[in-house]
């Protein structure tokens, strides 16, 4: 599951976290649909064998803006290996939404050369827990930087100022990683979802709220510069040997 696609002036922004459910595919599409308005002509890329980010390009209509959709699954890499030459090359940002339990071959390959790493995490004692253990195996496979601020987390379904979310703000202070936002639950998640929209493409009198909290998300990708050439990626070393004992899920 190599994903490099050797463009150093694409964003390459990987949504990660092996938790199920954890909320990789709302945000996935909902940074898809923002950038499809804005014009960067978008490509999505799903690494699930579920497919969610597939169908939700499938539901799209053909009306709004285009989100470019590839299907990079392993069940689907083997007839196709060369998929990263299906992303167009008008894309700017490249979008991938990524399976839940993943192993670390493939943990390697999708984020060695990302330009952004986004962590859902929804701020339960659990899944702080499961949260905190997998960042620090992501810090230890990778080679993620985080003096750079590449890598950022992203409290989803949240309520205000629970003791969980506290928790999730303390651990991240101390492992220096911003905590990007916090994404209350909404039912115009689940709305858009089901129509192949994002929020940004619903009327601004429902989604005021959601919107407000998913815009530091967009602002720290539109951060995000192309490396200078001096800077650009190294090629990928050889990917450590898997050290978890049984995966995360
Ligand atoms: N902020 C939110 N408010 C309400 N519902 C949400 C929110 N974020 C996600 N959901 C819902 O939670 C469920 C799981 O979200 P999602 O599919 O994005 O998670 P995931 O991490 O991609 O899951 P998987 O690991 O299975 O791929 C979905 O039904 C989604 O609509
Ligand atoms: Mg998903």
């Amino acid at each position: 599951m190599l994903t490099s696609t050797n463009r150093n002036d694409l964003q390459k922004i990987v949504v990660l976290n092996p938790k199920g459910g954890c909320g990789k595919t709302t945000l996935a599409t909902n940074i898809a649909s923002y950038f499809a308005i804005k014009g960067s002509s978008p490509a999505l890329l799903d690494c699930d064998p579920q497919g969610y980010s597939m169908r939700w390009i499938e539901r799209r209509h053909r009306s709004l803006a285009a989100v470019h959709g590839i299907c990079a699954h392993k069940k689907t890499m083997q007839a196709v290996p060369s998929w990263h030459l299906r992303v167009p090359q008008e894309t700017s940002r490249l979008i991938i939404d990524t399976p839940a339990a993943i192993e670390n071959p493939d943990l390697f390959d999708l984020t060695y050369d990302a330009s952004n790493i986004i962590i859902p995490v929804m701020p339960s004692a659990i899944d702080i827990r499961y949260a905190a253990r997998f960042i620090a195996e992501l810090l230890l496979v990778t080679r993620i930087d985080r003096r750079n601020r590449q890598l950022g987390v992203v409290a989803t379904r949240t309520r205000k100022n629970t003791k969980s979310l506290i928790q999730l703000m303390r651990f991240l202070t101390s492992l220096q990683i911003p905590l990007i936002a916090s994404i209350r639950d909404s039912q115009n998640f689940v709305y858009a979802a089901g129509n192949g929209i994002g929020i940004y493409e619903m009327p601004m009198h429902k989604v005021r709220d959601d919107i407000q909290q998913f815009a530091p998300i967009v602002s720290w990708l539109e951060a995000w510069r192309p490396p200078l050439p001096s800077l650009s990626p190294l090629p990928p070393r050889r990917a450590p040997e898997p050290f978890l004992d049984k995966p995360l899920h």
